[in-house]
């Protein structure tokens, strides 16, 4: 008798209690009941409310990679109260993004998305119904024609080699004035200029602000984009951050506004100009599908029309300037591949050229979100570590080994692979072709390159302020 008073008169205990039967209730109610006959995939044990928020740390596609050495290729964890099915292994994910595409196409309705594109984005948006078919084909076939397509009035072959040809060379004098003037040069805030330029030039053609301080100030920031829009954002699962002060999701709310803005200004300008008689740029096509689409099939509302051209702006510019910077950095760590790259540019002075993973019919309950770990299909390399490129060719060195290279799925796979695929190669290629062709990169002698990435929805490589780029012919 003497103890239950004890306890009972004791309300540090009370409280306990109180908040550990609230925690359970809401745990229990939260939780989703397997229907009979189906499994969850299997996971690791999460902490309540929070769920395996701490598991994924900085690094999450490593945490993960981990995680799936011990639970499988299919295993689920929760970030907050959401179930996150994550899949691992070649086989897996194409299993999942190809074969069965079509459970697998959506994207989660994020709190994050509705600040992208005013929530009209193609690319951050749940939405997969005829709409988004419809305005996925519309940017595609804009970009086809003005990158892959030629315009006759053109010396180059395609409006793609003459914008990058152009932006190319200019990069070879940045790079080369930098060195006149202290020896040395960071190459990222180089780099994104002229990429922008290019993804500019094929939006808007010539009304594109090269040189606007604006637009220059927003793609140097990009990293207050890509660092929220990865997967885990704390933000997009825990509702309350919401309305705490957050400084990053400030930075990205601001990112977003200004983007936006400086875009629908430069849309309206080139409205003032457009003639449905030159057809010129992805910006013009869009304009002109507008007036046509009248009477067409899927109507589409004309912000979502024009709304596209924020889609291929922001897709590329900062995924091209990153394939760009990583290449630069791996290059000067690898001097014999770049002596390889040299070699063969030697010769020309001109510029060119229903189971899954095992489990039968896993349960995953509404809303589950998906995702591949791509950092997890390493295991099909020797040395996934090495920069060898040339393990991508054919036995004879003579041409690209098609099954090898489509092993590594940088472009996603299934039905929301990037569209941007085509240009985008072409792109990395001619700017790297022309830049090695006429320049040999370093860093001085002794200083060690990091190459640790930073986490986000492109892997940033780290600042390095030490390049030197050499002319390789003289004037
Ligand atoms: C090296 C450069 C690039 C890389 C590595 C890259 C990678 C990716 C990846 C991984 C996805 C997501 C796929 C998925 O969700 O499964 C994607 C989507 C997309 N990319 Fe790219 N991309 C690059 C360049 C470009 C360029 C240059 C453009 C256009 C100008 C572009 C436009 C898009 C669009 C519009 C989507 C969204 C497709 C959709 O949601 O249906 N990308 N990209």
């Amino acid at each position: 008798m003497a103890l239950f008073q004890d306890i009972s008169l004791t309300p540090e205990l009370l409280l306990a209690t109180a908040i550990f039967s609230i925690v359970f209730y809401v745990v229990k109610a939260l939780r989703t009941r397997v229907p009979k006959g189906l499994k969850s995939p299997p996971g690791p044990w999460g902490w309540p409310i929070i769920g395996h928020m701490l598991t994924l740390g900085k690094n999450p596609h490593l945490s993960l990679t981990k995680l799936s050495k011990q639970y499988g290729d299919v295993l689920q964890i929760r970030i907050g109260s959401t179930p996150v099915v994550v899949l691992s292994g070649l086989d897996t994910i194409r299993q999942a993004l190809v074969k069965q595409g079509d459970d697998f196409k959506g994207r989660p309705d994020l709190y994050s998305f509705r600040f992208i594109t005013d929530g009209q984005s193609l690319i951050f948006n749940p939405d997969t119904g005829p709409v988004w078919v419809a305005r996925r084909r519309l940017a595609m076939d804009a970009l086809k024609s003005f990158s892959i397509a030629s315009d006759p009035n053109l010396l180059s072959s395609c409006y793609l080699e003459e914008h990058v040809s152009k932006e190319a060379n200019h990069l070879v004098s940045k790079f080369q004035k930098q060195m006149e003037k202290v020896g040395h040069f960071e190459p990222v805030n180089l780099v994104v200029e002229s990429v922008t330029n290019v993804i500019g030039a094929m939006c808007f053609g010539k009304n594109f602000p090269r040189k606007s301080e604006e637009m220059l100030s927003i793609v140097k920031s990009s990293e207050d984009f890509v660092e929220n829009v990865s997967s885990g954002n704390a933000v997009d699962f825990f509702p309350i951050l919401r309305y705490l002060p957050n400084p990053a999701l400030k930075k990205f709310k601001n990112f977003n506004d200004k983007f936006v803005l400086f875009l629908q200004k430069t849309v309206q300008e080139h409205y003032q100009d457009f003639s449905k008689n030159s057809i010129q740029d992805i910006t013009s096509a869009l304009f002109m599908h507008t007036e046509n689409s009248k009477d067409s099939g899927v109507q589409i509302p004309y912000e979502k029309i024009v709304n596209i051209v924020n889609d291929l702006f922001g897709a590329g510019f900062d995924t091209v300037t990153t394939a760009i910077s990583w290449s630069l950095l791996l290059l000067v760590t690898r001097p014999n591949v770049q002596r390889k790259i040299h070699r063969e540019l030697v010769f020309s002075n001109t510029v060119f050229s229903q189971k899954l993973g095992g489990h039968s019919s896993p349960f995953l309950p509404e809303p589950t979100h998906s995702g591949p770990v791509c950092s997890s299909c390493r295991k099909q390399w020797e040395d996934p570590f090495e920069f060898r490129p040339e393990r991508f060719l054919t036995d004879d060195s003579t041409a690209i080994n098609k099954t090898l290279s489509e092993k590594v799925m940088i472009f996603g796979l299934g039905k929301r692979r990037c569209i941007g695929e085509t240009p985008a190669k072409w792109e990395v290629f001619l700017f790297l072709a022309i830049l090695l062709h006429q320049l040999e990169f370093s860093v001085p002698p002794g200083l060690k390159v990091d190459l640790t990435p930073t986490y986000g929805l492109t892997m940033k490589p780290p600042i390095c302020k030490h390049l030197q780029a050499w002319p390789r012919f003289s004037k």
